[in-house]
């Protein structure tokens, strides 16, 4: 935020012709770009011709908060010469001057180092399309694509999926603009300029808008369906039903660090996993929160690149207390402890009869044609995330009937194609298969 004034103070000061210079000797050197630009005659040329060319980007960006503090099309689109992405737009074609259509966290951090910093720490960032994950995205997209039935694969699964959410390594052709089946791209894209993570997914563009993001659509493109149904249940949530009867009335626009309770009367996604509220500041890591690591097969406490998970707790505590009272707090940590006790209880004897009929010979090498392993996969992966997230967030429905319940109803089903397979030492004829998850 200070530093976001600083860089505002600066662009009137570059305006007004006094160099700031001379008042904030100590500006950091990715400052001082800002200070040399403002409204220059070649950022003046791309607003006019862009004006004609896509109105649509020209006027989101002409209502934002950067496009009153003089940040334009140059200042995001303008790279060097040398840079991998240089290209040049249909406008600047035989002059010295290269653009690119990709904006990476890169260009941001000139101006927002707190920012990009912290997000780059997060698992949107970092995790989000890992070389592990990038690897299963480019794997499903093709098997899904046709590769399971012998075609020749193609991507159109992970370029509409996969890559849409969790962003991709973009591909650039001859000439250095992205390949067109690996850009646009999520939370996690990989820039050729080195840069990791889209900003854009919760700051669309070009009105880059503080209120939008804060608001819970913003976490929605992502965060909803079977296996992380996180809108659905914070829509039945008591916070979500107060922001759906009252949140027209909030105050959306708030300056950063001082959008406080009086603002809004319930949490959105924001407030309790970025935002600053009391004495907490904002943060752009969304792992910083984080107790328990309610994604992966089995819940552990987090730590490692995944977060600190006992000072997640202590921070995301802090979040209610400015509404509720301790006692409430505890109450509420209690359920989500005992859910993902019990969770752990269903994993460990899932996994336990998956090891047994391993080491018997039981399984069908292909998992997706053997009852047995489709329901594991479901167990953690669908019915026992929705368990888990309904009890972190206060979705009743979703951690009892789309979550415990069918967790139970899964665990049964294993259980019992388990005994058969042990009891005659086969593989049923007709595995029990699921075309589509529980739900
Ligand atoms: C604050 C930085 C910023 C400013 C200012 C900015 N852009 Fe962008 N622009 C972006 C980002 C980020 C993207 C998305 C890049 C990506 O997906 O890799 C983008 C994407 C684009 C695209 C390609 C996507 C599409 O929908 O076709 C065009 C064209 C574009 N901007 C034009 C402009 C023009 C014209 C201006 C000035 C009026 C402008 N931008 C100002 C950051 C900026
Ligand atoms: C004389 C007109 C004109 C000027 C000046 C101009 N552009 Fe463009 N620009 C275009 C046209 C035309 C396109 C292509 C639009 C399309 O393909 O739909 C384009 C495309 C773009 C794109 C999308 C990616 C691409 O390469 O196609 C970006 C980003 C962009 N311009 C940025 C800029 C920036 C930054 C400046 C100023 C340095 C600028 N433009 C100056 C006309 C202009
Ligand atoms: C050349 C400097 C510069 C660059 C590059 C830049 N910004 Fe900004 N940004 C600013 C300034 C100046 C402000 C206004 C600060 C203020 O009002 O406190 C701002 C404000 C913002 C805000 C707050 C808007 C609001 O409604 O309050 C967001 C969000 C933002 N920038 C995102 C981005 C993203 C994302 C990128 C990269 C795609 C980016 N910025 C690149 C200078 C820049
Ligand atoms: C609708 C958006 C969306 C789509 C499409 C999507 N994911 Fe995800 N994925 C998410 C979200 C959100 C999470 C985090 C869930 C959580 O935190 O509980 C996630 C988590 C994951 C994880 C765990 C990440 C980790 O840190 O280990 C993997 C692996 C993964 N997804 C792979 C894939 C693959 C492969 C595809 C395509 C076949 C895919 N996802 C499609 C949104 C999506
Ligand atoms: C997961 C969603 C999300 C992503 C991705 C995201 N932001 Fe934000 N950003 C927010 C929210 C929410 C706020 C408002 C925090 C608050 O309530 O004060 C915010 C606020 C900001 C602000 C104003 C804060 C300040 O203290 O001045 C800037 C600047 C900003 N973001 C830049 C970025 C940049 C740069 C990136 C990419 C590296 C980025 N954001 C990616 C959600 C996001
Ligand atoms: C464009 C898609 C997208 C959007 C928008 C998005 N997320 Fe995510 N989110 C993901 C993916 C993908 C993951 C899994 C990343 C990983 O492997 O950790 C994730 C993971 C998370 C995690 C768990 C982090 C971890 O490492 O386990 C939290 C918490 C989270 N997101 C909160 C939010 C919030 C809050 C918002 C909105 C302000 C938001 N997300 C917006 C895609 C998105
Ligand atoms: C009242 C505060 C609150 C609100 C509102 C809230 N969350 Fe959460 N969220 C939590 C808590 C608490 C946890 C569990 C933290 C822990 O592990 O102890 C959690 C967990 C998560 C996780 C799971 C991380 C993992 O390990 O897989 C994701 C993803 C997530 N939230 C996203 C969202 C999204 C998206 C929204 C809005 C649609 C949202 N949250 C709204 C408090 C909140
Ligand atoms: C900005 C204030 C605010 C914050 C922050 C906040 N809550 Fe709430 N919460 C409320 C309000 C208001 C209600 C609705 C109370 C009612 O039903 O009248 C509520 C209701 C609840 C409920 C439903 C049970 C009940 O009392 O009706 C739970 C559970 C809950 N909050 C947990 C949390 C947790 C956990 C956190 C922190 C991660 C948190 N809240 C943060 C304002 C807040």
């Amino acid at each position: 935020m200070r530093k976001g004034l600083l860089v505002l103070v600066a662009v009137l000061l570059s305006l007004s012709g006094v160099s700031s210079a001379q008042y904030y000797p100590n500006f950091s050197k990715s400052t001082n770009l800002v200070i040399k630009r403002g409204f220059s005659k070649e950022a003046l040329k791309c607003i006019e011709c862009h004006k004609e060319k896509a109105p649509g980007i020209v006027l989101q960006w002409k209502e934002s908060r950067m496009a009153h503090a003089g940040v334009s099309c140059y200042d995001c689109h303008v790279v060097p010469k040398g840079s991998p992405m240089a290209s040049q737009c249909k406008g600047v074609r035989g002059t010295n001057v290269y653009t690119s259509p990709l904006v990476s966290p890169k260009t941001c951090a000139k101006c927002h180092p707190t920012e990009v910093e912290q997000f780059s720490k997060s698992g949107h960032a970092k995790l989000a399309s890992e070389p592990v994950v990038t690897k299963l995205v480019a794997l499903w997209g093709e098997l899904e694509s046709g590769g399971f039935a012998g075609n020749s694969p193609t991507s159109a699964a992970r370029q509409s999926g996969c890559q849409m959410c969790h962003g991709y390594a973009v591909k650039l052709g001859s000439d250095k603009k992205p390949t067109l089946d690996t850009w646009p791209a999520g939370i996690g894209t990989r820039y050729p300029d080195g840069g990791i993570g889209n900003c854009t997914v919760c700051h669309n563009r070009h009105s880059f808008d503080i209120g939008e993001a804060r608001k819970p659509e913003a976490c929605a493109k992502c965060h909803l369906g079977p296996d992380h149904p996180d809108i659905e249940i914070y829509t039945e949530s008591s916070h979500g039903q107060l922001y759906l009867t009252e949140g027209e009335k909030w105050r959306w626009e708030s300056a950063p660090d001082a959008w406080e309770p009086g603002d809004y009367s319930a949490p959105t996604c924001a407030t309790c996993h970025m935002s600053g509220i009391g004495d907490l500041k904002t943060t752009h890591n969304v792992n910083e929160r984080l107790k328990w690591d309610l994604v992966h097969k089995r819940s552990v406490v987090r730590s490692g690149v995944r977060g600190d998970g006992e000072k997640g707790r202590k921070l995301m505590r802090r979040v209610c207390a400015n509404c509720h009272s301790t006692l409430h707090i505890d109450a509420h940590f209690k359920k989500l402890d005992d859910s993902v006790a019990l969770y752990n209880f269903y994993y460990d004897e899932a996994e336990k009869m998956l090891k047994d009929l391993k080491a018997k010979g039981l399984l069908k090498k292909d998992k997706w044609s053997d009852g047995f392993q489709e329901l594991y996969y479901y167990l953690w992966h669908h019915v026992g995330r929705r368990a888990r997230h309904g009890a972190a967030m206060d979705g009743p429905d979703y951690a009892h009937w789309h979550g415990f319940f069918q967790l139970f109803q899964v665990f049964k089903d294993m259980r019992a194609i388990y005994n058969y397979r042990i009891k005659n030492n086969r593989i049923e004829e007709l595995s029990h298969v699921m075309s589509s998850a529980p739900n």
